[in-house]
C-alpha cells in the first residue's frame, strides 16, 4: 500500500490502522475534528515507521469539509473511515434527542456517503467503512447508531457497484477498548469483563484486531460488497 487516508485516524482502531500502515512504509493522511488529537496522534506517528504521515483537519459530516479533504489529497489508493461520535446516543430510543439522532445520521452514514461522492474519480484501491456489532446484536440501548452501521453494509454494496473497479467493503468490530467508550457513559471495566466471559474469543477486542482487518480487506484485490465481521464471535452469541 503507498499511499491511505483515515479519516477518524486520531485515535483508537484509526490510529492503530495508521500505526501498521506506517511501518509498512505507506504514506498516511488522517483526519478528525479536534487539532489537539490529530496533534498528539502526529507526534505519536512521526516516530513510527518509514511513511509520511499528514493530518489535515475535516469534519466527515459536512460536505464542504469532505471535498476540501479529497481536492487537497489528489490520487489516493485507499480510504479508511473509523470516524464516530458516540456522545450522547446511549439511551432508549424515547429519550434520546432527535438532533441527536441527526447527527449520528449525519456523521456515520451521510459522511460514509460524502466519502463515496468526492472520493469518486480520486480513489483508486479500496473504500473501507466501519460498522459495528450493535447493527447485528441491538442493546437496546443505541438504536440510531445500530442503523446506523446496518445502512453502512448497503451503501458498500451499492458504491461497489457505482465505483467499480474501486472495491467499497465494511468492517464490522466488536468490543474494542477504545476512547469511544469514554462517551457512552456505562462502566467500562464491568461491561468488558461480563462480555468477555461469553464470547467465543474469551476477550474483549483491542484496536490492532480490526487494524490487521483493515489492512486484510484494503490489501485483497478480490474483497468487494462485503462485510468482514471482527468481533470474537458476538454475532454468533
Ligand atoms: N470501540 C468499540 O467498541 C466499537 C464497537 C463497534 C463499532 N465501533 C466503531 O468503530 C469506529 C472507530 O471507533 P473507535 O472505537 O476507534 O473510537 P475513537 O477512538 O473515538 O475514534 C473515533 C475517531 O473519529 C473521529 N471523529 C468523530 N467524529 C468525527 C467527525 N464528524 N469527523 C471526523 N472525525 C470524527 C474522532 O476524532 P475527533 O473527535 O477529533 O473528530 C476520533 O479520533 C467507529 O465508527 C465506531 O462506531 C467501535
Amino acid at each position: 500500500m503507498t499511499n491511505v487516508m483515515i479519516i477518524g485516524g486520531g485515535s483508537g482502531m484509526g490510529l492503530a490502522l495508521a500505526r501498521t500502515l506506517l511501518m509498512d512504509g505507506a504514506d498516511v493522511t488522517i483526519a478528525g475534528r479536534s487539532e489537539d488529537r490529530l496533534a498528539a496522534a502526529r507526534t505519536e506517528l512521526e516516530s513510527a515507521g518509514h511513511g509520511k504521515i499528514r493530518t489535515v483537519r475535516a469534519d466527515i459530516g459536512r460536505e464542504e469539509d469532505v471535498a476540501a479533504l479529497f481536492a487537497r489529497a489528489g490520487e489516493v489508493e485507499h480510504v479508511a473511515v473509523t470516524a464516530a461520535d458516540a456522545t450522547g446516543v446511549y439511551g432508549r430510543t424515547p429519550d434520546l434527542p432527535t438532533a441527536t439522532a441527526r447527527a449520528v445520521l449525519d456523521a456515520k452514514l451521510l459522511g460514509a456517503w460524502l466519502v463515496g461522492k468526492h472520493g469518486a474519480g480520486r480513489v483508486t484501491g479500496s473504500i473501507t467503512f466501519t460498522s459495528g456489532i450493535n447493527a447485528y446484536r441491538p442493546n437496546g440501548a443505541n438504536t440510531i447508531m445500530a442503523a446506523a452501521n446496518g445502512a453502512l453494509a448497503s451503501l458498500a454494496r451499492g458504491l461497489a457497484i457505482e465505483l467499480a473497479p474501486v472495491r467499497v467493503n465494511v468492517v464490522s468490530p466488536g468490543w474494542v477498548d477504545t476512547p469511544i467508550w469514554e462517551q457512552l457513559g456505562v462502566d467500562k471495566g464491568a461491561a468488558f469483563a461480563e462480555l468477555a466471559g461469553r464470547l467465543p474469543a474469551r476477550r474483549i477486542g483491542t484496536p490492532d484486531d480490526i487494524a490487521q482487518a483493515f489492512v486484510s480487506v484494503m490489501g485483497n484485490g478480490f474483497i468487494t460488497g462485503t462485510v468482514l465481521h471482527v468481533d470474537g464471535g458476538h454475532h454468533l452469541t
